[in-house]
């Protein structure tokens, strides 16, 4: 397959300007504890210097760069401003609407000083958690900032879940305060956050003490007196002055929620040092980042990881200049991206598959009519990328001259793990292929030897890394028995993958019952739950189907109880049903209601099989069924109701 594979190598002058040569990844592996330690002294500003990289004596709780201290919010704006460079734009930001801003990092110094204040107004202090549930507007870096400025961990909830998940969010992490906004924009018109808000700590049994509101769109909201206060207003009255404190570089950062395989969502922490190097240190190699000159913009969601990483912490450690954008592509037309593009002459764009294959599907006469001239490096996130994407992205965004990095990593890894270093690597169209320097991964079967000719196994990661997560929020079991139970002191992904005969890894998709759909990860035992919570459902099954444009979508099978009085639109109830539950995101693309579900002798609900006929293909082996029949009365079901389609 891959003999015959037509590489890309990067232009000669990419190549020889690239921070990254190829003499990087022996120095990384000769010593690769020296390599980390250098990158942390180099990349960033400690008020400490630390003495010992790596403390492994308790796997699989690291700890890295223990007895070092700094401040994250100074190493992402005081210390560049300290550098000469508080007139170099730091974040150009576009609303959907149309309306701009433009914040140097003096500014945005100033205003997270600012925000520093008021929480600590408020209360806040080190080791709290503050929840924010805020549009992509600045305001959202700047909240994040200034809990970091005062070693609180933040929690961010994606503004596109529901109040149910938003209130489950608030009360694992115990958090004191909210951030949120009266609303943002999206697809044209203003839509509300603060309701959901207003719903999730109704009841009263709530942690949080005070509600901090932006206001974005200026709609009415309900204001609860005493808890409610407006951003604004405390911002004024803050003062622009706030001296930073110096934290253990294993002061938590912040908690970010993600879909596991059962139960609730896993509330990530990630930590300050170690993360930061990473963060900081990909953006310089992965990205090939020249701060004086590149325009990076990250199209993701300061709601997922990658916003985290790659919109907050990583280009502004790395005093990059960046674009952040507000709303969806299409809005007012399809052509808004590459608008944006051409008018902040964007150097590097960093987005999912997901959004490639919905420009390919819209045409390629869009982005002709833009000068996208500017571009001169590609990143891919989410998902695997197809080779007919990756060969879209190169030929009609990247003029046939840009580098395109598929980027693989983790809410849990915190930062890149495998990347093709863009003036070191032959880029293979769908291939990750390598680690970065200083990461050490193995695909192996499932007793752990490890695979090198080709054959399918498990990607793993054998060495701790600096931005590894440091556990589940609150359930140090569970951390141990999710990723480190599986093979021994070795970090298991969940991810399936191959090596080539090149050494080049392919990701092959999730091995367990985690779904991608566009790029975020969703839990079929999340959805299920959600299904049967509803009063017309007994039972109910979820499967992530193939889908041309957002990879997986989501298929659901309900048995409904006897007694229910479902009319006939019940599957659209019940999709609305699971969008209001999570959020819309997790809404299922299509819901069978069938007579039964295919179940082993012990009960278990086999969903290959359902995944077969949600893909229409034949179906797979059933002989472990209990009644073999079933199957067939499915994929009639199935059939005849989607003949409707
Ligand atoms: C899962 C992690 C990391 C930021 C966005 C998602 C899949 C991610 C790639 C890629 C193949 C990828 C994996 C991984 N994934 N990037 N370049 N190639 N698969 O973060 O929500 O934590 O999801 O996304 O399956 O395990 P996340």
């Amino acid at each position: 397959m891959t003999e015959t594979q037509e590489t890309f190598p990067p232009p000669p002058e990419f190549a020889a300007a690239a921070n990254v040569q190829a003499d990087e990844y022996a120095r990384a592996r000769e010593d690769r504890l020296g390599f980390w330690a250098e990158k942390a002294r180099t990349l960033l500003e400690w008020e400490t210097p630390f003495t010992e990289t790596l403390d492994w004596s308790n796997p699989p709780f690291a700890r890295w760069f223990a007895d070092g201290k700094l401040n994250v919010a100074r190493n992402c704006l005081d210390r560049h401003v300290e550098a000469g460079n508080g007139d170099r734009v730091a974040i150009h930001f576009e609303g959907e609407p149309g309306d701009i801003r433009t914040l140097t990092y003096a500014q945005l110094t100033e205003e997270v000083k600012r925000a520093a204040n008021m929480l600590a107004d408020l209360g806040v202090k080190k080791g709290d958690r503050v929840a924010v549930y805020l549009p992509m507007i600045p305001e959202a870096t700047i909240a994040m900032l200034a809990c970091a400025r005062l070693g609180a961990a933040h929690s961010v909830v994606f503004g596109g879940f529901s109040a149910d998940a938003l209130r489950s969010r608030i009360n694992d992490a115990e958090a004191r305060v909210v951030i949120t906004a009266d609303g943002g924009y999206r697809r044209g018109r203003p839509s509300g956050l603060k309701p959901a808000v207003d719903e999730a700590l109704a009841g009263g049994d709530t942690p949080v003490e005070h509600v901090v509101v932006v206001e974005r769109t200026g709609q009415d909201v309900a204001w609860t007196e005493g808890r409610d206060k407006k951003w604004g207003e405390l911002l004024a009255a803050a003062s622009p002055e706030h001296e930073a404190e110096a934290f253990e570089a294993e002061n938590p950062l912040f908690i970010l929620y993600t879909s596991g395989t059962t139960g609730s969502p896993k509330g990530i922490l990630h930590t300050s040092g170690g993360y930061l190097t990473q963060a900081t240190y990909s953006m310089f190699a992965s990205f090939d980042l020249k701060p004086e000159t590149d325009v990076f913009w990250c199209t993701a969601d300061v709601g997922w990881v990658t916003g985290h990483t790659y919109v907050t912490y990583g280009p502004l450690s790395a005093g990059a200049t960046q674009v952040m954008y507000e709303g969806t592509p299409d809005t007012p037309d399809k052509g808004r991206w590459w608008s944006v593009v051409q008018k902040y002459g964007v150097t590097t764009l960093y987005t999912a598959p997901t959004a490639i294959r919905t420009c390919m599907k819209w045409g390629e006469d869009i982005p002709a009519q833009y000068d996208l001239s500017s571009l001169r490096l590609l990143g891919s996130v989410g998902e695997p990328i197809n080779p007919e994407a990756w060969l879209w992205y190169r030929r009609v965004i990247g003029g046939d001259r840009c580098p395109i990095v598929d980027t693989w990593w983790q809410t849990e890894t915190g930062a890149h793990m495998i990347v093709p270093m863009p003036g070191v690597v032959d880029t293979k169209p769908g291939s990750s292929q390598r680690a970065i320097p200083g990461i050490e991964v193995k695909v192996v079967d499932d007793e752990g030897a490890e695979l090198e000719g080709g054959e399918p196994g498990l990607l793993v990661i054998t060495e701790p890394w600096p931005a590894m997560l440091r556990g589940v929020y609150g359930d140090p079991q569970r951390f141990r028995d999710t990723y480190w139970s599986r093979f021994e002191n070795t970090y298991f992904a969940g991810d399936g993958a191959r090596r080539d005969e090149d050494g080049d890894i392919w990701f092959l998709g999730r091995v367990d019952d985690v779904m991608n759909v566009s790029g975020h990860r969703l839990s079929t035992a999340e959805i299920e739950s959600s299904l049967v919570a509803h009063d017309a459902v007994a039972e109910a099954a979820v499967v992530g189907a193939a889908d041309e444009t957002s990879g997986q979508s989501v298929i659901a099978f309900v048995i409904l109880r006897a007694d229910a009085e479902a009319g006939e639109d019940i599957a659209e109830e019940l999709r609305r049903h699971v969008g209001s539950d999570i959020g819309p995101i997790a809404k299922p693309k299509r819901v069978h209601v069938v007579d039964e579900l295919p179940k082993t002798r012990s009960g278990k609900i086999m969903r290959r099989l359902l995944k077969d006929v949600a893909e229409h293909r034949a179906v797979g082996d059933s002989s472990t069924l209990a009644d073999s029949s079933v199957m067939d009365i499915i994929s009639q079901q199935v059939e005849s109701s989607s003949a409707d389609d």
